[in-house]
């Protein structure tokens, strides 16, 4: 039986990753699947990827920094479909380096993308997951919303801020049935933790491999995920096998935090 038999799901930051991965399994699992980015190109093969397995991913370039877009985006979903039944925002970017160091302009496209993007496709797509009374919401947050990495205070700042984000609108919304949670991915191989260990790799003045041996022995698993693990956690939040929770954070790290 597919877990998702005619749900509409919208997936921001679908052209890539993590965002890729979920957008190919949940049109496997029978939803209608609209996969938003900024990557047109991405985004066209994501819709390939999903299509060749029989299942139905429609893509627009949406950019979750700018309102107006994300309002005729999700509205655009409603009046198509009717409803949108889940949520997955998981657009979002990475910038290492100290603080001393960090950019203005870093920071603000942190700020912009991570965080406001996130309230951003929330505050589009909240009435109507109200006026409906039904549905769901996950959001990326990350292991460096819950612990320090070396070079990575503001990023760990976005990323609690979603966490913090998630669980007070989950509160909001419990009184309409809309469950609200989080996934943490740990590291995961993705074209932005490929990025990030190269740059940190390049500050540290190190090879590539030594730094990505070390993020892999950051969890007591020793390896990266592969993205279609982190989409398997995405899939049981969407699902109502996870019909009791809601504010949570599925930590699906490795074993990162457990240390
Ligand atoms: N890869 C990891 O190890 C890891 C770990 C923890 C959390 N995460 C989080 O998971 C999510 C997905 O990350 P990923 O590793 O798949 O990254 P990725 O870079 O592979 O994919 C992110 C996607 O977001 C898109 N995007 C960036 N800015 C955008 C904007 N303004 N509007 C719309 N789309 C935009 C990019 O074009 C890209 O397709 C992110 O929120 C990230 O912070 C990733």
């Amino acid at each position: 039986m597919m877990r998702l038999e005619d749900k509409v799901a919208v997936v921001t930051g679908a052209a890539s990753g993590i965002g890729r991965a979920t957008a190919v399994l949940f049109a496997r699992e029978g939803a209608l699947v609209h996969a938003s980015d900024v990557d047109g190109p991405g985004l066209d093969e994501t819709r390939e990827l999903a299509g060749a397995g029989g299942g139905v991913v429609e893509t627009s370039i949406v950019d979750v920094t700018d309102f107006a877009g994300v309002k005729g985006h999700i509205d655009g979903v409603v009046s198509k479909r009717g409803r949108i039944d889940v949520l997955v925002v998981n657009a979002g970017v990475v910038r290492v380096g100290r603080v001393e160091d960090f950019s203005e302009e870093d920071y603000d496209l942190l700020i912009d993308v991570n965080l406001k993007g996130t309230f951003f496709t929330c505050k589009a797509a909240v009435p109507h997951f109200k006026r409906r009374r039904a549905g769901t919401i996950i959001t990326l947050a990350s292991v460096a919303a819950h612990i320090g990495q070396n070079n990575h205070a503001n990023y760990c700042s976005t990323k609690a801020g979603v966490l913090g984000f998630t669980r007070a609108l989950a509160l909001d919304l419990a009184p309409f049935d809309v469950r609200v949670n989080s996934v943490s991915p740990g590291a995961t191989d993705t074209p932005m933790l490929r990025s990030d260990v190269a740059k940190e790799a390049e500050q540290r003045g190190l090879p590539f491999e030594q730094v990505k041996r070390e993020f892999e022995e950051q969890g007591v698993l020793t390896r990266w995920a592969a993205p279609e693990e982190i989409a398997a956690g995405i899939l049981f939040l969407a699902t109502d096998d996870a019909s009791y929770m809601t504010g949570a954070d599925l930590r699906m790290d490795g074993g990162w935090t457990t240390r």
